[in-house]
């Protein structure tokens, strides 16, 4: 990679490993995908809740709210989108990184709820994930959370009315309308918020996390 200045030096620091028992907890993670209204936020803010009450440090960065700041320059065409979820990928995980907060690199269970429409872009944050950001680190574990709705049900739900106005010409390149929404192949998990409450939901992702020794 080009770095403009290059009197730079890199400073090693506890590996990822150390790190972890230090902190008595693994850094990793949850990548939720979905269509818009899929429930996405309303899963991983449950699922944040959940891992806060029984004593894990996690955190949550969100479509709608990181909009608001750090990515309040992109728009929703391909490439904005493809920057705004490398900016999320980043901010997970990567040093060398131009964001402050590298999340599951400090031990902390990252929980990101965007639309991700794009399997390149997906595919990208989660080989950020397995790279080791110093000699002597494990990969970090990435866990894509496929929010599975029909798009009928996310926009017979419509809770913010983008459905009707993308149908009605006013919000153009919007995802599953007008721009499209790749659906993971292999995602980890896949919940259907149209068949299982929030709870169920959280439930099938905490065992899930649980099984792989995530957490405890
Ligand atoms: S993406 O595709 O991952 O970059 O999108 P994301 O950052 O998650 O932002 C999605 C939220 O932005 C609102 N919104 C749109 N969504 C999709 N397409 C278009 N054109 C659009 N314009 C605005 C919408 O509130 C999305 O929120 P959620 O929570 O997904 O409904």
């Amino acid at each position: 990679p080009h770095f403009p200045s290059h009197n730079i030096t890199w400073h090693p620091s506890l590996t990822r490993h150390e790190r972890n028992q230090l902190r008595r907890q693994r850094g990793f993670t949850v990548w939720f995908t979905g269509l818009s209204a899929s429930g996405k936020s309303t899963v991983a803010t449950a699922l944040e809740q959940h891992l806060l009450h029984i004593g894990l440090a996690a955190y949550r960065l969100d479509g709608d709210n990181v909009r608001f700041g750090l990515n309040k320059d992109l728009g929703f065409s391909e490439k904005d989108r493809n920057e705004n979820i490398r900016r999320i990928a980043e901010a997970c995980f990567r040093p060398p990184s131009s964001v402050a907060k590298l999340f599951a690199d400090s031990s902390t269970i990252a929980i990101t709820s965007f639309i991700s429409p794009y399997r390149a872009d997906r595919q990208i944050a989660r080989d950020l994930h397995a790279t080791a950001s110093q000699a002597g680190d494990d990969p970090l574990p990435f866990i894509e959370v496929f929010v599975d709705v029909p798009l009928e049900e996310a926009e017979k739900r419509d809770p913010k009315g983008l459905y009707k106005k993308a149908r009605a010409g006013e919000i153009k390149d919007f995802t599953g309308i007008s721009a499209p929404y790749e659906a993971p192949e292999s995602p980890e998990i896949t919940i259907r918020t149209d068949q299982l409450s929030v709870e169920e939901c959280v439930r099938k992702i905490v065992n899930y996390l649980a099984e792989k020794g995530l957490i405890t």
